[in-house]
């Protein structure tokens, strides 16, 4: 595949040694210095743009790629107040677009195995359940795209949460997601179901970027020469 980086910081950078090692080429790579090369691509074969930037930015670089009919995967988290403007737009453009807030197989895993203890522990309301997310210390958002999708999943199926809440909580109708920020993280995930005798703890830890920077490039080539709006659970059905 002939495929654009865009943003070409930590998560760029890994996501370019995985395209050479699957024999991809880069052709492009845009960061802040050359931001503006997005709007000029259309001549450039590319087959997929791989966009990990910032939150301010993964809006208008997707609109403008899926407007040069370039098929997007996007993972930049915290900009998805915006999705259904790109819903409509890809619909529009008969375009591609694949979002994950997280890539990494095993953390998808992880969703699955969060949504089938949801189901279970709804029958089990002594257990009062919460969550921790830790990460490294230049993250922009909090909580992480992860554990809004871990979060979304409980309150599908815990008849107890309405909401979530980024702090501790005593009011039990609402989630707690506590956010770290440390040195080196590269993400920790973990779910507690604490009950009056003893407590079930869940925990996903990223070893490092490469699990993330690795799915996305495969979801770019599951992705790149279909059409719609697709996730890691669409990705997923192929092995299930
Ligand atoms: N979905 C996932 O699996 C996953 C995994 C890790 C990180 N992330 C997310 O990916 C994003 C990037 O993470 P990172 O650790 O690489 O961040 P980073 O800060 O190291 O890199 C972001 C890069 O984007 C560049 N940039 C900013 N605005 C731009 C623009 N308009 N055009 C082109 N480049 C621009 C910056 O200069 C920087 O080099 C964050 O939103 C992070 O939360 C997602």
């Amino acid at each position: 595949m002939n495929v654009a980086i865009i943003g070409y910081g930590r998560m760029g950078k890994t996501i370019e040694k995985i395209c050479l090692t699957r024999n991809h080429n880069v052709s492009v790579v845009i960061d802040i210095d050359n931001k503006d090369e997005i709007n000029s691509l259309h001549d450039k074969n590319i087959d997929v743009a791989i966009e990990f930037t910032q939150p301010h930015s993964a809006f208008p670089n997707i609109r403008a790629l899926i407007g040069q009919n370039i098929p997007v995967v996007c993972g930049t988290t915290a900009w998805t107040d915006k999705m259904e403007e790109i819903q409509e737009l890809v619909q529009n453009q008969d375009g591609t677009f694949f979002y994950a807030p997280n890539y990494s197989i095993g953390v998808n895993l992880f969703f699955a195995i969060n949504e089938y203890v949801a189901k279970l522990m709804n029958n089990f309301q002594d257990f009062d359940v919460s969550m921790e997310e830790i990460h490294h210390i230049h993250k922009l958002d909090s909580p992480s795209g992860t554990a809004l999708n871990l979060a979304h999943d409980i309150l599908t199926y815990n008849e107890k949460k309405t909401s979530w809440t980024n702090e501790e909580t005593e009011k039990r109708e609402e989630l707690s997601i506590i956010s770290k920020r440390e040195p080196d993280v590269a993400g920790i995930h973990s779910i507690f179901y604490e009950g009056p005798y003893d407590k079930i703890e869940c925990t996903h830890t990223a070893k490092s970027r490469e699990g993330f920077a690795l799915g996305s490039v495969l979801a770019a080539e599951w992705v790149h020469d279909k059409k719609g709006i697709f996730s890691m659970k669409d990705f997923l059905k192929q092995f299930l």
